[in-house]
């Protein structure tokens, strides 16, 4: 069922969006050569407790880490590791939080320190590009099909690939309720967005196939043939006249 948030509703939603937002920017100076996945994981959700904001990851289906850290092939839910970032490590971070009950969730790709690779610095580029052209579209009365359809044209114009096996979704008292939001779909087809939703678009991308992969851990995506992966994701409030980012990364 798809719910339509109210004033107090959206109020909350919208301190655990800028929460969001700012751990993001926080984890992001981070990323540097020789940084450990752990240590993100534990600085994150230091910087959400400070906040009076909970975790929605740890817990879900028994996810044992606060952020997802997925590295170069490695598409979504990878668990961070006792592992530490090199030059030119491709890396996802996808993230959220509660606050009084209310969820966030955001991602964003980086490439670590300052050695980078074209192909990659494009496939990132494309992807938040990609998100970027979906949240124009946003708007009450648009379907969801357009939403989708914009994402796929602007990632396979550009000659890169789409899982379909996962989605982005709405969100509110649960990290995923009703609507799903696929990144592939027929413009004007699908459910029309209302005033007052929260929804979460999330594309992700990979170099050269559409297919992935998931590890013996349960939780790590890897596109199936290792070429890179990346992936965006901001949680959206639709308005009248467009849409509100809830997650923006501010300092
Ligand atoms: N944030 C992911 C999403 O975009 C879900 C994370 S799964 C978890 O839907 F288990 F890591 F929480
Ligand atoms: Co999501």
């Amino acid at each position: 069922m798809v719910s339509i948030k109210s004033k107090e509703e959206i109020k909350k939603m919208k301190i655990a969006g800028e929460v969001l937002g700012q751990a993001l920017q926080f984890l992001k100076k981070m990323i540097q050569p020789g940084i450990n996945c752990q240590k993100l994981d534990e600085e994150f959700l230091k910087f959400i407790t400070e906040r009076n904001c909970q975790s929605n990851f740890y817990g879900y289906y028994d996810y044992p880490a606060h952020i997802c850290i997925s590295i170069n092939e490695q598409l979504i839910h990878g668990i961070p590791q006792n592992r530490v970032l090199r030059n030119g490590d491709l890396v996802s971070i996808d993230t959220g939080c509660i606050y009084e009950g209310y969820h966030a969730d955001a991602a964003i790709t980086v490439i670590c320190g300052d050695y980078v690779n074209p192909l990659h610095k494009k496939l990132v580029e494309d992807t938040q590009k990609s998100l970027q052209l979906a949240i124009e579209q946003v708007r009450a009365g648009v379907r969801i099909g357009t939403i989708s359809a914009t994402v796929q044209k602007f990632i396979e114009e550009n000659g890169f690939q789409l899982p379909t096996d996962f989605a982005g979704h709405g969100i509110g008292t649960s990290m995923h309720e009703d609507p799903l939001i696929p990144n592939t779909g027929i413009p004007n087809t699908g459910m029309r967005l209302q005033a007052g939703m929260t929804i979460c678009i999330e594309p992700m991308v990979q170099i050269s196939t559409s297919k992935t992969i998931t590890a013996s851990d349960g939780w790590t995506v890897s596109s199936a043939d290792n070429s890179m992966a990346a992936h965006f994701e901001h949680t959206i409030l639709v308005t009248e006249e467009g849409c509100e980012i809830l997650t923006l990364l501010k300092d």
